[in-house]
């Protein structure tokens, strides 16, 4: 275990002092005595590079404000106690050491659990310290800025603390990836190694296996605008988002079998590239070679890599997509390779800066977000809408962020048109609709890049 890198325990920062005093006397309220610590987790927003890192290739999000804090003390019941500022979240009590994560329920507390058993298991821990939490949350819930990644890395950082462990921001990064997993969602390490590796005023490329991340210094003048569709996607509870993990997967598998590989092994789009000793422009011709536009079925499937439908399930498909029966492999694999290009594209326009730096991110940033909508297919009406607004309303670029099928856009927007940009976004999404108006506050706001997790002392 590394002791080195680890979350740094601070005082509380002056412009949280307000919010954690309020949390302190809420938690005094709950359990008749102060809390001992507070974590904090913040959420991100992705600037360019969806659905590629469990592909293995490099994303470019920076951390943002709006975080989750946990007040915590250790309790000598050996119980995990949580309670939330928000009454839509009911308490929730299980023992220190057990705690089942039933996947067909994401409920709010089984992302605590992950993170506590991800930490809990990685050390090897047989005593678990008992914990009561009181959580305070303001990143808006399954809108594509990482809530519920934050809730597990949060939840990481009590049990360490709480158990008077240390970890390095990598070691957390790496597990809080992995341990998300036991909620079954299959996805990368981009939400978890933000978190935990982020810097202020700086996005991060994040590398993956190892990880490891470059700072990225955005251009002056920029500002990156979050709106929110206001349709919510909780991708734990649908089939999407691990159906285009498999697809991407089997992608992957059919063109090794093709090239003579270890097929099986193949999980990674990157890895394939690696294997093939292809260069990453050059991959989009290697699909095209290999993997007919048409979806293909599962006897297909079946069929050109020589297994059972059983086989099939056991060497690429998921537990919540073992039913799936059409594939559409060829789409989402030029998205992929095609939008790994684009996130180094985004940084060298940030590093080299040329006169047009602005049109040029914007420009990635819009074909991102087309090719998200029409090859990944993981966008939807009301999110396209809010992309083209943005477009009109002077963003140099506009795309979803995150997950996607709902949730949230970011836009490049110049920072002295910031408040022409929000009025008429304002006046042509939101205020068009009432549910949406009433959501205006937490649903519209520039960003900058914010710092990562950390551990408050009281
Ligand atoms: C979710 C996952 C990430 C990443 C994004 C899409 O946020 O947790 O790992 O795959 O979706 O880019």
């Amino acid at each position: 275990m590394s002791s080195v890198d680890c979350p740094s325990v601070l005082p509380i920062p002056d412009s949280k002092k307000e919010r954690c005093e309020k949390l302190k006397a809420a938690f005094i309220t709950k359990y008749g005595h102060p809390p001992t610590f507070i974590a904090r987790a913040s959420g991100r927003v992705n600037l360019i590079g969806e659905h590629i890192d469990y592909h293995g290739y490099s994303v470019l999000p920076m951390a943002i404000e709006q975080d989750i804090l946990a007040a915590v003390s250790t309790n000598d019941e050996g119980k995990l106690k949580l309670a939330n500022t928000n009454p839509g979240y009911k308490d929730f009590e299980s023992s220190s050491k057990e705690s089942p994560i039933d996947k067909n329920n994401p409920s709010w507390e089984k992302y605590f659990l992950c993170g506590m058993r991800g930490v809990v298991e990685h050390l090897g821990l047989e005593e678990v310290k008992g914990m009561s939490c009181v959580l305070d949350g303001l990143i808006p819930s399954c809108a594509g800025l990482s809530s519920s990644s934050a809730l597990v890395c949060c939840a990481a950082l009590c049990t360490m603390h709480a158990n008077a462990q240390r970890l390095s921001k990598t070691e957390l990064s790496d597990l809080c990836a992995s341990c998300e997993r036991y909620i079954g969602t299959e996805g990368g390490g981009m939400d978890q190694a933000i978190c935990f590796l982020a810097k202020p005023g700086i996005a991060k490329l994040i590398d993956f296996k190892p990880l490891k991340t470059t700072d990225i210094k955005l251009p002056e003048g920029a500002v990156f605008v979050i709106s929110n569709s206001c349709v919510q996607m909780n991708k734990a509870a649908t089939t999407h988002f691990n159906a285009r993990v498999v697809e991407g997967r089997l992608a992957c598998q059919l063109i090794a079998k093709g090239n003579g590989l270890a097929w099986r092994d193949m999980k990674r789009l990157k890895d394939l590239q690696v294997t093939l000793g292809v260069k990453l422009s050059d991959m989009p011709e290697v699909v095209k070679a290999a993997i007919h536009p048409e979806p293909y079925t599962k006897d297909e499937l079946c069929g050109i890599l020589g297994v059972s439908a059983e086989e099939l399930a056991q060497t690429s498909l998921s537990a919540n997509t073992s039913e799936m029966q059409n594939f559409n492999l060829y789409d989402r694999a030029m998205h992929v390779y095609q939008e790994a290009e684009r996130v180094y594209q985004f940084k060298e326009t940030c590093e080299n800066s040329p006169s047009n730096v602005m049109e040029g991110l914007g420009q990635l940033m819009s074909d991102s977000h087309r090719s998200c909508r029409d090859l990944y297919q993981c966008s939807c009406p009301e999110l396209d809408d809010l992309v083209e607004t943005c477009l009109k309303a002077g963003a140099y670029g506009s795309r979803l962020t995150g997950a996607g099928w709902g949730g949230c856009a970011v836009s490049l927007v110049p920072t002295n048109q910031v408040q022409a940009f929000l009025s008429q976004v304002t006046a042509e999404f939101y205020n068009k609709d009432e549910r949406r108006a009433s959501q205006i506050k937490e649903s519209l706001f520039a960003t900058a890049p914010g710092g990562g997790a950390a551990l408050y002392c009281l």
